[in-house]
C-alpha cells in the first residue's frame, strides 16, 4: 500500500462502519458466504483464525462468533483502535500482510478481505504470507476488486460526457485500466481511496496457486448490481425509485453470486482456497515484524525490541 494510505484508513477511523448501500450489500453477501464456507468443524477445541488487513475487525468479530480464537492484523493503528472498542478479547496488531509476525503453520482459518489485497504493495508476497502462517488444509476466503466489470464501463462512458455519474475519472485513465495487458499488474485510481489494484479471475487464481493455496470456490458480489453506475450506490441514502430497484438487483446478484458470470465479471471477486502443501514456500519469509507495538489489548506479546512481535500462542 502506498505509504499515505495508511493515514488515509486512520482517517477514515470516525465513520468507517457506516455502510453505504453498495457496502451494507457487499458486506452482507460475503459474510453470508463467510459463516457457510468458514464454519470451524463441531465440537473442535476453538481453531485460530487470521484477519489480514483486519480494519475495525468486520470479519474477525465473526471468526469470533463462530467459534475461532482469531487474531487480527492491519497496517492502520485508528481503524485497529475503533475495533478494539467492540472487540475487546480479540488481539489486534498493527502490522503488514507482507511480513506477517506469527509463526508457519499457526493457523487453520484465514480471512483477507475488504480488497485489502487490491491495496497492498505486492500482493503475491500477501498471499505468500497468508499462505506460510496457514496450516496444512488450512482454508483462506479472499475478496479483492475485480477487474472486468460493467461499472468500469459506466465510469468510462461517464469520462467521456462530462462526468454525469461522478466517478471522477477521466476516459483515458479506465481506458488505460481496461487496456492493461493481462500479464500486467491492473491500477486504476479509486478517487477518496487511492489507487486499487484490479484483478481477473484467472490472475487471483494463479496467484494463489504460486504459493500453493488451491482455489475451491468463488463468487462475484456487484455483477448484476452492475446495471447501475455503482457511484448512485455511494450515498447515505437512495431516492425510493433507486432503492426499489436495487432490492430487485440486489436479490438477484446474491442469488447468482456463485454462477458464472458473476463469478469473472463483478466489482468484488471472492475465493475460497486451501492451502496444499506443508512445506515453506517460495516467496514466503522467516521472520517479521511489525511496524510498532500492537493496539492495546490483552493478548500480543512482543518479543525483542518494540518493533518485533511474535503471536503469543505459536510458540
Ligand atoms: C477497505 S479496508 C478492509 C478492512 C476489513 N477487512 C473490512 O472488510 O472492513 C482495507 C484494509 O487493508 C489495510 N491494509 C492495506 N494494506 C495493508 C498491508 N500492507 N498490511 C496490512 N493491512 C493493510 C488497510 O489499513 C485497511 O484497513
Amino acid at each position: 500500500m502506498p505509504p499515505h494510505a495508511e493515514t488515509f484508513f486512520d482517517a477514515m477511523a470516525a465513520g468507517y462502519e457506516v455502510l453505504e448501500p453498495w457496502y451494507a450489500h457487499l458486506y452482507a453477501t460475503l459474510h453470508a458466504v463467510l459463516r457457510a464456507e468458514l464454519m470451524p468443524p463441531a465440537g473442535a477445541p476453538r481453531p485460530r483464525a487470521l484477519d489480514a488487513g483486519c480494519g475495525t475487525g468486520f470479519q474477525a468479530a465473526l471468526l469470533d462468533e463462530m467459534g475461532y480464537a482469531v487474531h487480527g492484523v492491519d497496517l492502520s493503528r485508528q481503524l485497529l483502535r475503533a475495533g478494539k472498542a467492540t472487540l475487546a478479547r480479540v488481539p489486534l496488531a498493527q502490522g503488514d500482510v507482507q511480513e506477517l509476525p506469527y509463526r508457519d503453520g499457526s493457523f487453520a482459518a484465514a480471512t483477507c478481505c475488504g480488497s485489502t489485497l487490491s491495496y497492498v504493495g505486492d500482493a503475491g508476497q500477501a498471499l505468500a504470507e497468508i499462505a506460510r502462517v496457514l496450516e496444512p488444509g488450512g482454508r483462506l476466503l479472499v475478496e479483492c476488486e475485480g477487474r472486468w466489470s460493467l461499472d468500469l464501463g459506466w465510469a468510462w462512458l461517464s469520462g467521456l460526457c462530462g462526468d454525469p455519474w461522478g466517478y471522477e475519472l477521466g476516459a483515458d485513465e479506465v481506458w488505460r485500466a481496461v487496456a492493461t495487458p493481462g500479464d500486467r499488474e491492473c491500477r486504476l485510481r479509486y478517487p477518496g481511496y487511492g489507487e486499487l489494484r484490479l484483478f481477473s479471475a484467472t490472475e487471483l487464481a494463479r496467484l494463489l496457486r504460486a504459493v500453493e493455496l488451491e482455489p475451491v470456490r468463488a463468487w462475484g458480489i456487484h455483477s448484476i448490481t452492475n446495471v447501475l453506475p455503482s457511484t448512485l450506490l455511494h450515498r447515505t441514502r437512495l431516492s425510493r425509485p433507486v432503492a426499489a430497484i436495487y432490492r430487485l438487483l440486489r436479490a438477484a446478484d446474491r442469488a447468482l453470486a456463485a454462477r458464472w458470470p458473476a463469478t469473472r465479471l463483478a466489482n468484488s471477486l471472492v475465493v475460497l482456497a486451501r492451502k496444499t502443501a506443508a512445506s515453506p514456500l517460495p516467496g514466503a519469509r522467516r521472520r517479521a515484524t511489525v511496524r510498532s507495538g500492537p493496539v492495546e489489548g490483552p493478548t500480543v506479546r512482543v518479543k525483542g525490541s518494540a518493533h518485533s512481535l511474535d503471536s503469543p500462542d505459536t510458540t
